[in-house]
């Protein structure tokens, strides 16, 4: 007897909190965080400012941004014995293994003192996983590329930070172009928030256990993982480089109709925007400015994306299943232009969506009508039969 319950597969139709943190709008292409638009945020705020946003509910006033950055920057150091374990993974261990590992431990060190009950404990400790999370990424980007680890280095903004300890090397200077800084700034707004995506809803699943919030991110990172979801990205260069020239579109478009073929494009089609995702056309922009400023030239890939957006917008195919570029189909683009490699962008997406992890754990902590995550099934297995002893099966 399973009582009365809805068949939901994926959960595409099942609304599963109440939340004042994301609104989306996928037949219009819609996307405020706490009531903003997406394009204005991009824009004209920062990073940490739309953190504070996200986290706190409302745009800070100045003296307010000042002790939210100040309190991040005084939190961005890791316990020093976290470089043992980056010894522990191999040379060419994937950086987001490493990442869901290392921000997963960081519950060993804060164990003692995390109440998820006292607000200001939570607030400690949302503030903890923003300042750090970069801080780990970089740690695990130097094992990956086999250099020495470069400390937070606290005078320089978050994003210049990250960019530093990521690129930074003892024996020699390294200077932070804001060019790159901004655009990176402007990827990480883009990455925040998006309501209940599978990987927040991993957190607020674990959250909903009382799991503490080291462990509720670290499970947030591991869903953002797959190729589906977050890994889209790294598999969308993936694919550019795969299909390598404009001539060979045509044949991967028919490879990603077939569906007896598991190929698929990845960086098209989203579960809620069936509309152009508004995130995707600020990136599109950005990534033209981008390689214009930079002055790394017109990129191969990026002309290839632009004719593979092209091609596919135009068949019928894409166009009655409303499949359009998502956020990972440029994005990719920009972090080579910056010289991330390929298997650390989905670390780039975690960094940028962990406000919105920790700002979705503490609104689901602080919900009255908050219950313990736990879907029903449809049983399709056996029906009840006896046990038979191990010499009597054949
Ligand atoms: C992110 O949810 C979020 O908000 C996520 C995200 C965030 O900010 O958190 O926006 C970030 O995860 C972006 C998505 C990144 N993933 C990819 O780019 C991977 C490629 N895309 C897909 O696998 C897929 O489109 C999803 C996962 C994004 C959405 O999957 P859905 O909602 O379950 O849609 P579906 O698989 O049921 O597809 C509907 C139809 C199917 O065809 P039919 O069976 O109806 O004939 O569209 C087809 C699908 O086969 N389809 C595709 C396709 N995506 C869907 N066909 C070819 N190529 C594709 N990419």
């Amino acid at each position: 007897e399973l009582g009365y319950f809805t068949y939901d597969p994926g959960y595409s139709s099942t609304g599963s909190c109440q939340s004042d943190i994301t609104f989306i709008d996928g037949d219009q292409g819609i996307l405020l965080y706490r009531g903003y638009p997406i394009e204005q945020l991009a824009e004209q705020s920062s990073f940490l400012e739309v953190a504070s946003l996200l986290i706190n509910g409302d745009l800070p006033t100045q003296s307010e941004l000042v002790g939210f950055e100040d309190s991040i920057t005084r939190h961005t150091m890791v316990n020093e014995s976290l470089r043992i374990f980056f010894n522990g993974f191999h040379y060419n261990a994937h950086p987001m293994a490493m990442l869901t590992g290392v921000v997963g431990s960081l519950s060993a060190f804060y164990h003692d003192t995390i109440d998820i009950n006292d607000p200001e404990n939570r607030m400690l400790c949302a503030h903890r996983i923003i300042a750090k999370i970069p801080t780990i990424a970089a740690a695990a980007f130097k094992h990956m590329v086999g250099e020495p680890f470069v400390h937070p280095l606290n005078k320089l903004s978050y994003t210049g930070n990250l960019l530093n300890m990521l690129f930074a090397r003892p024996s020699e200077d390294y200077e932070i172009n804001p060019v790159a800084e901004r655009a990176l700034d402007q990827l990480l707004i883009l990455h925040a928030d998006h309501e209940q995506n599978a990987s927040t809803s991993t957190v607020r699943m674990a959250g909903s256990t009382g799991a503490n919030p080291f462990a509720a991110i670290a499970s947030g990172c591991a869903a953002l993982w797959g190729p589906a979801h977050g890994g889209a990205n790294e598999a969308v260069l993936n694919m550019l480089s795969e299909i390598g020239s404009v001539d060979a579109v045509p044949k991967f478009i028919d490879r990603a109709k077939d569906k007896d073929d598991p190929f698929r494009l990845m960086g098209f089609g989203h579960r809620v925007y069936k509309n152009y995702d508004p995130r995707a056309t600020i990136i599109r922009k950005t990534c033209h400015d981008v390689l214009n400023e930079l002055g790394v030239g017109n990129d191969p890939q990026l002309e290839l994306a632009m004719r593979l957006e092209e091609i596919a917008l135009a068949d019928d195919y894409f166009v009655e299943r409303k499949l359009y570029p998502n956020v990972d189909f440029y994005s990719g683009i920009i972090y080579r232009a910056l010289g991330i490699p390929t298997e650390f962008f989905t670390v780039m997406f975690a960094i940028g969506r962990t406000p919105g992890w920790v700002a979705q754990w503490m609104e689901m902590l602080t919900d009255p009508e908050q219950r313990i995550g736990r879907p029903r099934q449809l049983y399709t297995g056996a029906a009840r039969r006896k046990y038979v002893p191990l010499h009597r099966r054949r």
